[in-house]
């Protein structure tokens, strides 16, 4: 190659590569991605991802969710919802989803497809024990994915549920620790990755990108993972 192709080339350096060789696990790199995202906050909801998930004659339907952990062994991700929602009557038909996060401000994605369960109850009445109380409540009163005639339809059923709960509205309204109980149709699912990208924008779209596969298996209420083998792509 001629001294100016050499020069030419420099353009396309890349500021922060993946590194190379790729590691053998891309899970640590995807939470330190994650983990800056959520402490620089430079964007609102740096934990939020787009799900998308797929009904069982192959139509698919995307939307947003927060992501609630990544487990650092397998990388396994915990997203909380209405088991009676659209999206949670989709992964139930197919048991399979795929995640996508974008941090616009560092020009970064992760892409994550693979097989997902429910989360046990006790972690789903954790995390919602966590939820302030306007959230309980509405995951009482909104049944999720679901027509309703109109807004003001809408907050009577919440009304009606802070009755039938038997809930002190004043002292909810006081900020005093009222306890409203999970319910059984809310929770949480754990997607775990059996394909995960890195993807690492760059000059000129010469983008970094690199993608990671093995076998995960559903054995009972358990897991079982293969090792990861990675690979990386053009862009
Ligand atoms: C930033 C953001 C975060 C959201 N987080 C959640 C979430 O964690 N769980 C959830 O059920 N819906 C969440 N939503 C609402 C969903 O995008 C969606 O409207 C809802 O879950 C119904 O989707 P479905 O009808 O496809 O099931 C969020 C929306 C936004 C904009």
């Amino acid at each position: 190659m001629t001294g100016a192709i050499l020069k030419l080339l420099d353009k396309f350096g890349h500021e922060r590569p993946l590194p190379e060789p790729l590691p053998g696990d891309p899970v640590p790199t995807f939470r330190a991605w994650f983990d800056e995202a959520v402490r620089e906050k430079k964007q609102d909801n740096p934990n939020c991802m787009y799900l998308a998930t797929c009904t069982g004659d192959g139509r698919p339907s995307v939307r947003t969710v927060l992501c609630k952990a990544i487990d650092p062994a397998t990388g396994g991700i915990e997203f909380y919802t209405n088991y009676q929602s659209r999206k949670a009557g989709e992964i139930e038909q197919v048991w399979r989803a795929a995640i996508l996060f974008h941090w616009d401000n560092k020009d970064r994605q992760v892409r994550l497809e693979g097989p997902v369960m429910r989360v046990s109850g006790e972690e789903s009445d954790a995390y919602f024990r966590s939820r302030r109380w306007e959230s309980r409540l509405g995951a009482w009163a909104s049944d999720q994915s679901r027509p309703i005639a109109s807004r003001k339809e809408l907050l009577e059923k919440i009304g009606r549920t802070v009755d039938r709960l038997g809930l002190d509205a004043l002292g909810l309204l006081a900020g005093r620790d009222v306890e409203i109980p999970r319910p059984a149709h809310w929770g949480g699912y754990r997607l775990m990755p059996e394909r995960l990208e890195l993807w690492q924008g760059g000059v000129g779209r010469v983008h970094d990108r690199a993608v990671w596969a093995r076998d995960v298996r559903v054995e009972g209420s358990a897991w079982s993972v293969g090792a990861w083998s990675g690979t990386r792509l053009q862009p």
